[in-house]
């Protein structure tokens, strides 16, 4: 039996996902699957996407080193307000309604370097990144760059497919105002191995959606990941999305589904550990901080209005992350 056939035996179907070819000429063809893709289940996969096999294996070496380093080493690079560096475990409560102590995940968040004199690196997402020393993790910080900088490349030939497929011009999204200081954060993740237990309220990670407006994910070959395609029903129904050697599994956030109206909307999802130890990479692609996310010009009509209040790209990730993440008080009084 093979490992998908193993998952389904266990009374979770597999997720058949459409994959949006990166090396495709033919555009218009991209944006028609990535469109019934978005209507389907918000999630897809991208392939040829131009990033090396070795760069995605040595990021997820290096990642495998940081989360290795003993937990004094991890805390030393605690998160801090603006949102860099280690989260510990439970850090992060995804689903608080449904979960016991928050999610059995650990995570490093990188994002854009600002320099400390900039203006902009004062704002939350923005400024510098805390990186391990050269000495205790040689070439970490120089691989993480090179992998953000060409994640986020890729994620943004994927916003201009989405463009398209709502029916706006490619470049719809690289205005100035939108992604000309985009916030593309990157996310390390390590779950440990252990067996979710949904009853108990234990999970890898609580179901969500995701807070902005495109998500990237590499992860191992280690099955978790779940999609509930209609957040609305009752009971949900979960299936798993496979890993796809060499592919990013795409999926769309809430920010997206403010804009779109709904057309397209953001897809529940949750981490199920299945006892082994799982590694995982997301690239979060926010809009400018000062971006306006309101209805758009598509997306409306006088049978549609707009069903969400315009609201700034910063205020709505403020709110977003402040719910979910845990006070850095906390660690204080913890003495760490
Ligand atoms: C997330 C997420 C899934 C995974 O970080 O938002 O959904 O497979 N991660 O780690
Ligand atoms: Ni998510």
């Amino acid at each position: 039996m093979d490992d998908a056939n193993a998952v389904e035996a266990a009374g979770v179907p597999t997720s058949a996902l459409n994959r949006i070819d990166l090396s495709s000429s033919d555009i218009q063809q991209s944006a028609s699957l990535l469109k019934q893709a978005c209507l389907d289940s918000g999630f897809f996969y991208v392939i040829n996407h131009g990033i090396s096999q070795d760069l995605m294996e040595e990021v997820f070496a290096q990642s495998r080193r940081f989360f290795g380093l003993p937990l004094s080493e991890k805390m030393k690079l605690l998160r801090n307000e603006q949102y860099r560096g280690y989260t510990p475990l439970f850090d992060e409560v995804l689903d608080a309604a449904n979960q016991i102590q928050g999610d059995y995940k650990e995570g490093y968040y990188i994002g854009t370097e600002v320099p400390e004199d900039d203006p902009d690196a004062q704002k939350p997402h923005l400024g510098p990144n805390l990186w391990p020393s050269e000495e205790l993790l040689p070439r970490w910080r120089q691989t993480m760059e090179i992998f953000h900088s060409q994640a986020l490349n890729v994620v943004k030939v994927v916003a201009r497919i989405i463009a398209l497929a709502l029916d706006l011009e490619a470049d719809f999204f690289d205005k100035p105002e939108i992604l000309s200081k985009p916030i593309p954060i990157l996310r390390l993740l390590h779950y440990e191995g252990l067996i979710s237990d949904p009853s108990k309220g234990i999970y890898g990670a609580g179901a969500h959606s995701d807070f902005g407006f495109i998500t990237l994910l590499a992860t191992d070959d280690v099955p978790g990941l779940q999609i509930c395609k209609n957040k609305d029903a009752k009971p949900q129904a979960w299936e798993y999305v496979q890993p796809l050697k060499g592919a990013f599994i795409v999926n769309l956030g809430d920010m997206l589904e403010r804009w779109s109206n709904c057309i397209f909307r953001s897809t529940l999802h949750r981490v199920i550990g299945n006892g082994q130890e799982r590694y995982s990479i997301a690239l979060f692609l926010e809009p400018n901080h000062e971006c306006l996310v309101e209805c758009l010009p598509t997306c409306m009509s006088e049978e549609n209005p707009p069903k969400f209040p315009p609201i700034l790209c910063q205020t709505y990730l403020a709110q977003r992350y402040g719910d979910t993440h845990a006070d850095l008080d906390v660690y204080i009084k913890e003495g760490v």
